[in-house]
């Protein structure tokens, strides 16, 4: 069963949102931006930009902020490395240092010159976005796809596609001690991976949550979310809330939650930061045999 019937325009653009402080990780993010923070030998946000372009997004669009320069040069050429490692024959690092910018991708930059929010961070976006629909991708978020699986992006596009194009945001259930830590959403069936959202509230105690599935950082939304963004109030924290335009949205507008495959480490947090750096150190080509046996015989 489909949701609704009109055609999906393809999705081109992804937001980064990468303005906000990163105040849990400080020291480390004082003076460097918390996307920057490596999973192994990659930093977060080069996971999720592989991921979007995966998913067949060409436009990528960082909204960043002070202290975020070294996110403009990580996806820039850097003239000075690359001579060197020419010279040096080091053909394998060359194209890993080439890498991070591939062709035909297109990178946009724009500022949020103060922390108001992530819907005032997506409004940010606004200009560069125009009237399609587009994704939101928070680098902190860092989903592992299964084995064998596509990426979380991938499979929001194909649940956007068959719901004739529907908003999605990708959720998972939570532990109902951690739902003010997250968007919880109220649904109604739709099928096997989606659902259809009813409602929406950013960061509910856990006594008066209406479920436990929770929005991580994936979002589709339909361009008129910024007027949605345009027409709130600043809510929980002082903020402008993606999530308070989302539920104005909802009412007029279709939105699924999707149950994405593959594991999310909340890498905005030390704990998943480490038990994420633990996964891919596991399955690194380098360091996955020795690392495996390090941790076997330090158990
Ligand atoms: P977080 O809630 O994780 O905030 O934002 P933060 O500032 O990055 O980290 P802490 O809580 O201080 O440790 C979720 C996402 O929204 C972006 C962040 O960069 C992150 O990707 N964001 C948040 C903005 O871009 N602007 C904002 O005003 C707020």
């Amino acid at each position: 069963m489909t949701y609704i019937t009109q055609p999906a325009k393809p999705i081109r653009k992804a937001v980064f949102p990468v303005a906000g402080m990163g105040s849990r990780f400080l020291p480390a993010t004082k003076a460097i931006a918390k996307e920057m923070l490596p999973i192994v030998d990659k930093p977060l946000i080069q996971y999720a930009v592989e991921e979007a372009i995966a998913a067949g997004i060409t436009d990528i669009i960082f909204v960043t902020g002070r202290t975020k320069r070294s996110i403009e040069d990580h996806f820039d050429k850097a003239y000075e490395l690359e001579t060197e490692l020419e010279a040096r024959g080091k053909a394998d690092l060359l194209a890993i240092a080439r890498g991070t910018s591939p062709k035909g991708i297109n990178f946009s930059y724009t500022r949020q010159s103060e922390p108001l929010g992530l819907g005032h961070a997506v409004l940010m976006a606004k200009a560069l976005v125009g009237d399609e629909p587009f994704a939101v991708i928070l680098p902190d978020d860092f989903i592992d796809a299964r084995a064998g699986g596509e990426g979380a992006l991938t499979e929001m596009i194909q649940a956007y596609k068959t719901h004739g194009g529907a908003s999605v945001l990708a959720v998972q259930n939570v532990e109902r001690s951690q739902t003010a830590s997250y968007g919880i959403v109220s649904t109604t069936a739709l099928d096997t991976l989606n659902e259809i959202v009813t409602d929406i509230v950013e960061k509910p105690k856990p006594e008066v949550a209406p479920s436990t599935l929770a929005v991580v950082g994936r979002y589709i939304l339909d361009a008129d979310i910024f007027s949605y963004i345009e027409n709130i109030k600043p809510g929980a924290g002082g903020e402008l809330q993606l999530t308070d335009a989302i539920a104005a949205m909802l009412k007029d507008k279709p939105v699924i939650a999707n149950r994405f495959t593959g594991t999310r480490y909340d890498c905005g947090s030390k704990l998943g930061y480490l038990q994420a750096t633990v996964a891919c150190g596991l399955k690194h080509p380098e360091t996955r045999d020795d690392f495996r046996a390090y941790l076997k015989a330090a158990s």
